[in-house]
């Protein structure tokens, strides 16, 4: 089994998708690019993309695609993405599933798969509120969610047709995720 490389990440705001692509990384030897990382990286360096976004983030707001889009042309660009990515984040609406198809077609490649971590809402709002992230307050992680499921997760049935998604029970162990994970991808 060929070893997928070209991965997306996804599922609903405290899913496990940033924990998961951090372990899953060097296993691969892929970079695991959070779109919410780089955002939230932006913000404390006080950059011209930091001020921009940051209301917008700390409310659990989604920033607008076009910006998303020069940030992940960007990393994508850099050298150590060349051979394949993790990318947890992104896209999170069709106009960035479109985005993406366009980025990766220019440089002749496509999506190898789509990993769908599978957690029910009460466990999502449990785990996010214990972590006390700044967007961890149980009303922005509601508008999270409720984001989530009115503009992110019809992308799964776009993936679908493509064949693309692996389902993951998130409900298990860290352990026992990554081991579900690395056997849909082909490691090992
Ligand atoms: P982002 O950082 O992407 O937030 P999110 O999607 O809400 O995801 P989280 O980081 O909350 O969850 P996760 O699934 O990565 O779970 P994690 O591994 O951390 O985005 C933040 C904001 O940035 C957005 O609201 C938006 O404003 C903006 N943004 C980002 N990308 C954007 C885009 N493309 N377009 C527009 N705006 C964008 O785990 C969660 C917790 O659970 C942790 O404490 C972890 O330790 C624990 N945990 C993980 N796995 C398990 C397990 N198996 N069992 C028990 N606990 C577990």
């Amino acid at each position: 089994m060929v070893v997928a490389k070209r991965v997306l990440m996804f599922g609903p705001p405290g899913s496990g998708k940033g924990t998961q692509a951090a372990v899953l990384a060097e296993r691969l030897g892929v970079p695991a690019i959070s779109t919410g990382d780089m955002l939230r990286r932006a913000v404390r360096s006080g950059s011209d993309l930091g001020a921009r976004v940051q209301a917008t983030v700390e409310s659990g707001l989604l920033v607008d695609d076009d910006t998303m889009a020069d940030v992940v042309r960007a990393r994508l660009a850099e050298e150590d993405a060349h051979e394949g990515f993790l990318l947890d984040g992104y896209p999170r609406t069709v106009g960035q599933a479109e985005t993406l198809r366009q980025i990766l077609e220019l440089r002749g490649e496509g999506l190898d798969a789509v990993v769908l971590l599978d957690v029910p809402t009460n466990e999502l709002v449990r785990r996010a509120v214990a972590r006390q992230r700044e967007d961890d307050r149980e009303e922005v992680v509601r508008e999270r969610l409720k984001i989530y499921a009115e503009k992110t997760s019809p992308l799964v049935a776009h993936y679908e047709q493509a064949g693309l998604v692996r389902r993951i029970d998130g409900t298990l162990s860290v352990e026992v995720v990554t081991a579900a994970i690395e056997d849909v991808l082909g490691v090992g």
